[in-house]
């Protein structure tokens, strides 16, 4: 592994690339090419599952975590980072957390732009997908086409060509009979899953209208070392790049959209319009990312979902989701319905997280394959429309975003000087 504090290696992974995959994704034309022999779909009952995790942050390890907890016979062998310190930390932390699991050795583990790379042509079943969500498209579909299954982390993308990137690698990993599981954790909660289910078989009337609400505080910030380039300063405190995180209404607040997503049929709406700014985080160390965000979305047979979020200290907090339907209300996240009766959740609460893996790898073992590939790509696209109709104070459609030709990001992947984004300003920045 490379040097912590100097990792000067230049990445050989060009914008360029990106950009031309991005585009024939759109036109259809490189599909069929990049399909490859079948991939061995499924492993017997007794086959131990082997999981590279890709991104060894926070909800990385967690994700590790969670995978162990969800069967015996996994096992975790290799480890994928930008930086030699991240997976320095993870062998130090996931090998006390899950034991004789941790099956990692140290040449396993990679560290650089191109780490991926190499867990893609390890012997691997599983990956972990934890990057921040700027890498999300290339490194799944590196995953697909290298015939492995994927824990996919939200969101799923930053701009329109990687939205479109990411539906192609959906599809394909239908025809390679490859799961696909989004950290869309909500949809593996039972919970929310009742609730929902109740929902759509008429509990509440027909829906009119929905509420999203994620009224939180701040985050983490990282600071900056001296040592660091500008490049890496950026990747260290990407939540406040837009380019890498796709600012918080794609990285936080897209965990509400997806439930209005899912209430509308998996489908992304056509149109919003919206109110944002950055009104306490003004200091240069935030980044370009705003603060709060405003937007009222609608679909095409007229149902309006009204969404707030906001990462501010010492204001109200609130995040749930209030379905107002023709005959009732209901809350997600409390799982409460109010209708001709009134109804809560008082089943089982097991950890949504440890449910995806579950259901990630039964679905491996039994060649019944998950694939949420469409409503992740939706819930994303939901989220960065609302973003660009708040940054440009216009109305945008759903397709203008999806075509949008806008690739988020430096040209290439390499450790140095780069441009510090602008600050988006309504009414002067233009959608492209
Ligand atoms: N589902 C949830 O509830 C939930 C919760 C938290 C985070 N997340 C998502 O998980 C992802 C990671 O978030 P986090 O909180 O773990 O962030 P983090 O900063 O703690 O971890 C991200 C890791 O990825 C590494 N990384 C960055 N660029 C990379 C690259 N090109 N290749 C390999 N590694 C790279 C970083 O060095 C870091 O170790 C984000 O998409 C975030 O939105 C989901």
């Amino acid at each position: 592994m490379s040097d912590a504090n100097s990792p000067s290696v230049p990445s050989s992974a060009s914008r360029r690339d990106f950009l031309k995959n991005s585009t024939a994704a759109v036109v259809g034309g490189s599909l069929a090419a990049t399909l490859v022999a079948p991939a061995a779909v499924h492993a017997a009952g007794s086959d131990v599952l082997k999981v590279g995790l890709i991104g060894c942050g926070g909800r990385g390890m967690g994700a590790a975590v969670n995978a162990m907890n969800a069967e015996e016979n996994v096992k975790l062998t290799v480890l994928a980072d930008a930086f030699p310190d991240q997976i320095k930390h993870a062998r130090d932390v996931l090998s006390k957390q899950i034991g004789a699991r941790f099956a990692v050795d140290n040449e396993h583990c990679f560290d650089g732009f191109d780490a991926y790379k190499k867990v893609m042509a390890s012997d691997v079943d599983v990956v972990l997908l934890c990057t921040p969500p700027h890498f999300r498209p290339a490194q799944l579909r590196a995953a697909i086409e290298a015939g492995k299954h994927v824990f996919c982390e939200k969101p799923v993308a930053v701009d329109g060509p990687g939205v479109r990137h990411v539906l192609e690698s959906s599809r394909l990993a239908k025809e390679k009979k490859l799961s696909l599981v989004s950290g869309l954790c909500w949809r593996y909660d039972l919970g929310v899953r009742e609730t929902i289910q109740r929902i759509q078989d008429g509990a509440i009337g027909d829906i009119v209208a929905i509420q999203e609400n994620y009224l939180t505080g701040t985050l983490w910030h990282r600071g900056r070392q001296p040592n660091w380039s500008e490049m890496e300063y950026q990747m260290r405190n990407w939540l406040y790049f837009t380019w890498l995180s796709g600012d918080h209404i794609v990285e936080q607040h897209i965990h509400s959209l997806d439930k209005a997503v899912w209430l509308n049929g998996d489908k992304a709406p056509v149109r919003c319009f919206g109110l944002g700014g950055r009104q306490v985080r003004t200091d240069k160390q935030w980044g370009n990312a705003y603060d709060h965000f405003a937007v009222c979305y609608e679909w095409d047979n007229n149902v309006k979902c009204f969404s707030y979020t906001r990462q501010m200290s010492d204001c109200g907090n609130d995040v749930d989701d209030y379905i107002l339907g023709s005959k009732g209300q209901a809350a997600l996240l409390r799982h409460t319905i109010k209708g001709a009766s009134d109804w809560r959740y008082r089943g089982p609460k097991p950890s949504m997280y440890d449910v995806e893996h579950k259901e990630l790898f039964a679905g491996i073992r039994s060649g019944n394959i998950i694939n949420n590939g469409e409503y992740m790509s939706h819930s994303t696209l939901m989220a960065i429309m609302g973003r660009e109709a708040c940054y440009t104070g216009q109305t945008i459609t759903s397709e203008q975003m999806l075509n949008s030709p806008v690739v988020l990001g430096p040209e290439k992947y390499e450790f140095g000087d780069i441009k510090i984004p602008e600050i988006a300003m309504p009414g002067i920045t233009k959608f492209a």
